[in-house]
């Protein structure tokens, strides 16, 4: 089957909406016309409105980083709903990413209950999995992200699948500049792939787009890209300059 890649920059806490919103125009400009794949932006959540607004009309689509696990609205000082981010013109939100799962003890049922949250809020929640250098180490690679995969969708149904986007992000390549070689990238995403076709049906596992994240550059992520369960990039450091970015969005120029 072929599935439209997704190349999204996940800005993390780096940018001021005037910062964001330059860079947000520049790879707009740099990117009109990149019909081979989806264009993704993740500004932090103060710049979400403003670079929305001001890349009205273009294709590319903004994602939070984070949503709230609780209700749409309620008392929860400090957090910010699906339905927020929606209204603020996010399409999509990247949930538990290795940073809120290291640093904020983000647990996969805490991912279960916010992957319920955004495809309530009508986003596309972004999945993010992947092991820890000492859990590679161990050997314990594969059940780990198993786990993570069938934890963090056990809320889901079949349907949902289709709402949804994975990213396979090994902790050990994440801002390290030590990328997954693209044979271990490709061999964890099939097995990411087929633990969703056990659990979900084969046609929900084909259409899923399953993005590698781990210091994917420029001038690495044409290997990425030829491995058959590689859909696409989610990208940190180098998704910080239009330039470099659209260098990767523009993979295929790049051999
Ligand atoms: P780097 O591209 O900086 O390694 O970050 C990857 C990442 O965490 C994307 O979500």
């Amino acid at each position: 089957m072929k599935r439209k890649p997704i190349i999204a920059g996940n800005w993390k806490m780096f940018k001021t909406v005037a910062q964001s919103v330059t860079t947000a125009l520049d790879l707009k400009s740099r990117t009109y016309n990149a019909n081979h794949c989806e264009v993704l932006i993740a500004p932090v959540f103060t710049a979400l409105k403003t670079v929305a607004d001001r890349l009205e009309g273009s294709q590319i689509r903004i994602a939070g980083q984070n949503c709230a696990a609780e209700a749409a609205e309620g008392a929860f000082t400090g957090e910010i709903s699906a339905e927020m981010l929606a209204d603020a013109g996010c399409t999509h939100v990247i949930i538990g990413h290795s940073e809120r799962r290291q640093y904020y003890n983000e647990t996969n049922a805490l991912v279960a209950k916010k992957l319920v949250r955004a495809l309530t809020a009508g986003l596309i929640p972004i999945l993010c999995v992947g092991e820890t250098l000492a859990e590679r180490d161990a050997g314990q690679a594969e059940a780990v992200v198993t786990s993570q995969v069938l934890e963090g969708t056990r809320s889901l149904t079949a349907p949902d699948l289709f709402r949804i986007v994975a990213a396979y992000e090994p902790v050990w390549a994440i801002g390290t500049g030590r990328a997954a070689t693209p044979e271990i990238a490709q061999s964890m995403h099939r097995l990411i792939r087929s633990v969703v076709q056990e659990k979900f049906g084969s046609e929900a596992a084909q259409q899923l787009r399953i993005l590698y994240g781990g210091s994917v550059k420029p001038d690495n992520i044409a290997s990425f890209m030829n491995e058959a369960d590689i859909d696409g990039a989610l990208v940190g450091g180098a998704s910080l300059d239009a330039e470099t970015f659209s260098k990767i969005v523009f993979f295929h120029n790049q051999n």
